[in-house]
């Protein structure tokens, strides 16, 4: 990314002088507030040299001090280096309490301005660097965040799946990210380059949802004055994701199901069978198993789309990933909506570990959302949060007595050891320091299943 420059600086002379210091760097002049705004804003420099004595207090600093302030307040993240007259130390004190992050007295020498102008680079691609690592360890897959055993062995599943055109499931609560898992199947697998087509099945009423499936023939009913792919062509060479599958209404599920043993289509009104190459992934909340035992769901269509099942844990049941999210969700608010916060403070950390999070990752996103367009200081806090209104009943502490309390970390503790031991016991017991005939029986207490 190329260096920017704003020079603010009401001397002509001097702006001359300090054009001609730097290399490789784009700079950009401006001699008075406004100016320098809309340079700002165009130019979006990571550095800003700032002389305080501009018109109309040249000779004061109450015009820079009020530019600092407002620069700060539109790109928090700008190095803005403070330029002070021979006798204005103070000056530069309040500069930097006020977020400057250095200062410079004049008179100019090329050199030492130079130095403190890279310097200043350096440091913010510096916090570059660091935002783009930190964001990088916490997240195993391409848009997913997650540190928690449990989400890391779904993603290593995942990894492996994604080669092989197998029709997967994805199963999991409102919000735990299955479009995502979706997404990221399709993005590691060669089908990468070709579409990605999402279709919600819920979403569509289910006298069009076949058209848009299938697509029609001219003439097919009144309105299709032409031919129309449908969502499954388009797909063509990529992947299909049927979004809330368990809403697809009996009688297209034995369309689709012919669809998936065939691959082939036939468009609304068409007697044409159209061969198509897709992979097909879908997703829902209901529970399918129930839906097939009250007749609203095909047994035969369940076995063609879980060829693979994954099932996305609620974010309560993933170890630590609130907090890793919160803190992720915090960075990338805090940059798109150009805040300066930096993180949660201790009373948040606690509001989000005890919270339930029903809307699981999606209700994450948009509590933090808000918090930090909201947020006044540094840090977002519990009351920024508003999690009180709806308190996680099972998750404090008062409402289990100590057994249950042990029993819980117990099974948490095992499930964790089988999956890191990829289900093998006499790893995972080794790791608990038990016997494996104890873990044996510990596992039956808990019905977890090893080999
Ligand atoms: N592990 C994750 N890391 C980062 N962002 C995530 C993660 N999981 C989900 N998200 C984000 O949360 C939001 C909801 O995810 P997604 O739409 O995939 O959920 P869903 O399970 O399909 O929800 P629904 O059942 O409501 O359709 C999206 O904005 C997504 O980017
Ligand atoms: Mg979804």
């Amino acid at each position: 990314m190329s260096r920017r420059l704003l020079i603010i600086e009401d001397d002509p002379g001097l702006q001359k002088q300090m054009k001609w210091c730097f290399d490789g760097i784009d700079i950009s002049l401006a001699d008075k507030r406004d100016a320098a705004l809309a340079e700002l804003r165009r130019l979006d420099p990571q550095v800003v040299t700032l002389d305080l004595g501009l018109p109309p207090d040249p000779g004061g600093a109450s015009e820079g001090f009020a530019l600092l302030k407002t620069i700060l307040e539109l790109r928090p993240r700008t190095k803005v280096i403070v330029i002070t007259g021979r006798e204005e130390r103070e000056h530069a004190a309040r500069a930097i309490g006020m977020g400057a992050c250095d200062f410079y007295q004049k008179p100019l020498d090329a050199d030492t301005l130079n130095f403190v102008v890279n310097r200043a680079f350096r440091l913010d691609e510096l916090e570059q660097e660091n935002r783009r690592l930190s964001r990088h360890d916490a997240s195993p897959l391409a848009g997913i965040i997650a540190t928690s055993p449990e989400m890391l062995a779904t993603c290593q599943y995942v990894e492996k799946i994604a080669g092989a055109d197998i029709t997967t499931l994805i199963l999991g609560e409102t919000g735990t990210g299955k479009e995502v898992i979706a997404r990221a199947i399709h993005g590691l697998s060669d089908r990468a380059q070709a579409p990605f087509v999402a279709i919600n099945c819920a979403a569509i009423p289910e006298n069009l949802l076949e058209s848009e499936l299938f697509g029609y023939e001219k003439g097919a009913f009144t309105g299709a004055n032409r031919q129309k792919q449908g969502k499954v062509e388009a797909a063509t060479g990529g992947t299909l994701f049927l979004d809330e599958i368990g809403d697809m209404p009996v009688a297209l599920q034995s369309k689709m199901l012919r669809f998936l043993q065939e691959r082939v289509i036939e468009r609304v009104g068409g007697h044409d069978s159209i061969p198509v190459d897709v992979r097909v992934i879908c997703a829902t909340h209901q529970d399918l198993g129930d839906m097939i035992g009250q007749g609203s769901f095909r047994e035969d269509l369940y076995y063609r789309i879980a060829e693979m099942v994954i099932e996305l844990p609620p974010l309560r049941d993933r170890q630590g990933d609130a907090v890793v999210l919160a803190n992720a969700f915090v960075g990338q608010f805090s940059e798109q909506l150009k805040k300066n916060v930096k993180g949660l403070a201790d009373d948040a950390v606690s509001a989000i570990n005890c919270y339930r999070w029903p809307g699981n990752v999606r209700e994450m996103e948009n509590r933090l959302k808000r918090a930090v367009l909201m947020a006044d200081g540094p840090y977002i806090t519990a009351s920024d949060l508003q999690l009180s209104d709806a308190p996680d009943q099972q998750a404090k502490p008062e409402a289990l007595n100590l057994r249950q309390v042990r029993e819980k970390a117990e099974s948490q503790a095992i499930r964790q050891a089988l999956l890191l031991s990829g289900n093998n016991v006499a790893a995972a017991a080794r790791s608990l320091g038990v016997t494996r005939p104890t873990l044996y029986s510990m596992m039956e207490k808990y019905g977890l299943k090893g080999h």
